[in-house]
């Protein structure tokens, strides 16, 4: 049996290196593996983004970043959110059997209130629409970042809660495929790279700005000649475009001192432009045919659609919902 592999992205922006190395190469990687589905989420997004002009922009940024980045739409099913309102509605049936003690241990939820944001019934129901997403495909692999670990066990959760209230066993408990050794990428200021934090570099900048953050990524004050202390973002950073006997020799030039960091910065922006020169190239040129990215979704989203239809309906002859003999 092929495997059935599930994973979605929020649109937010294009990609930076930190979604490049930490989701999305993964989930281009595992379309080999088995029957990919990956959406574009922009129902979620819908939680922090209040214009519809950038939502549209970030979506149809995201497909074409996974189709630069080798999303093959003939092999993985590639769909957008909210062409599949099926998962609203079974978010909606999902939301009837969850505790509210459950929502309400959520980390990310509990992150964001506690940074202040004013919260709203979206931001705290996420994990049951993040659930409705998952449990729609009853998938085998559920590919995510460490961050959304526990949203993942909500998810199984919510589906015993559910098949234990219809006594029932329309919804599997996905597993997680927690992508561990996926490093944290650092960014330009040596925190984790992320579009929150205004750290991150884009792969698919024009090179002109590529180049000006990768020269600003911070380095500490140590003179030329003296040791480097590799830990650092542009050491990491480096690392991320170099095989393994090239990190070792540039770890030990660095130890032994006389290396400068305006050098490495040099050689990263040219490793970065280099390894991302074909799929920027890609991205060009699909760019240039906005119709044919819409054809992927919509023809993305009617193949998903065959593979959630029998499991929704299943879940809503257990909950009596709809008519008894559905034609
Ligand atoms: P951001 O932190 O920029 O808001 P998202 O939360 O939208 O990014 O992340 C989308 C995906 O990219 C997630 O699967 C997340 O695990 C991964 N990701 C984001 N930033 C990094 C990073 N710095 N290192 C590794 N993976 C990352
Ligand atoms: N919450 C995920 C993120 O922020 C995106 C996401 C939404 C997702 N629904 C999903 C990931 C279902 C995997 C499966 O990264």
């Amino acid at each position: 049996m092929t495997q059935r592999i599930l994973s979605g992205i929020q649109p937010s922006g294009e990609l930076h290196l930190g979604n490049y190395f930490g989701a999305m190469r993964q989930h281009v990687d595992l379309q080999e593996r088995g029957e990919g589905i990956y959406f574009l989420a922009d129902y979620h997004s819908m939680t922090s983004v209040r214009s519809a002009a950038e939502r549209r922009q970030a979506v149809v940024d995201l497909a074409l970043d996974y189709l630069a980045c080798g999303l093959d739409p003939s092999r993985a099913i590639l769909y957008r959110q909210s062409d599949l309102p099926e998962t609203t509605e079974l978010a909606w049936m999902l939301t009837t059997v969850t505790p509210m003690g459950l929502l309400l241990r959520a980390h990310s939820y509990k992150d964001k209130v506690e940074q202040g944001l004013q919260p709203d019934h979206g931001l705290f129901a996420y994990p049951v629409l993040m659930a409705a997403d998952i449990l729609q495909y009853n998938p085998d692999l559920v590919p995510v970042g460490q961050d959304q670990k526990q949203h993942l066990e909500m998810t199984r959760d919510i589906a015993v809660k559910f098949n234990q209230a219809y006594a029932c066993e329309v919804f599997e408990l996905p597993e997680p495929h927690i992508l561990e050794d996926v490093a944290v990428v650092p960014g330009t200021d040596g925190r984790k790279m992320s579009k929150s934090y205004g750290n991150v570099l884009r792969m698919f900048w024009p090179q002109k700005k590529l180049k000006k953050a990768v020269m600003a990524v911070v380095t500490d004050s140590t003179p030329v000649e003296d040791p480097k202390e590799t830990e650092q973002a542009v050491f990491q950073l480096w690392s991320l475009f170099a095989s393994e006997p090239e990190r070792d020799e540039m770890f030990a030039r660095a130890a032994a001192g006389g290396l400068g960091y305006g050098d490495v910065k040099k050689d990263l922006l040219q490793r970065i432009l280099a390894f991302f020169g074909p799929m920027r190239e890609r991205r060009e040129e699909l760019a240039k045919h906005p119709d044919d990215i819409e054809d992927v979704l919509r023809q993305g989203a009617a193949r998903a659609r065959e593979l959630c239809t029998p499991i929704l309906e299943s879940a809503r002859q257990a909950a009596g919902v709809g008519p008894r003999h559905p034609r």
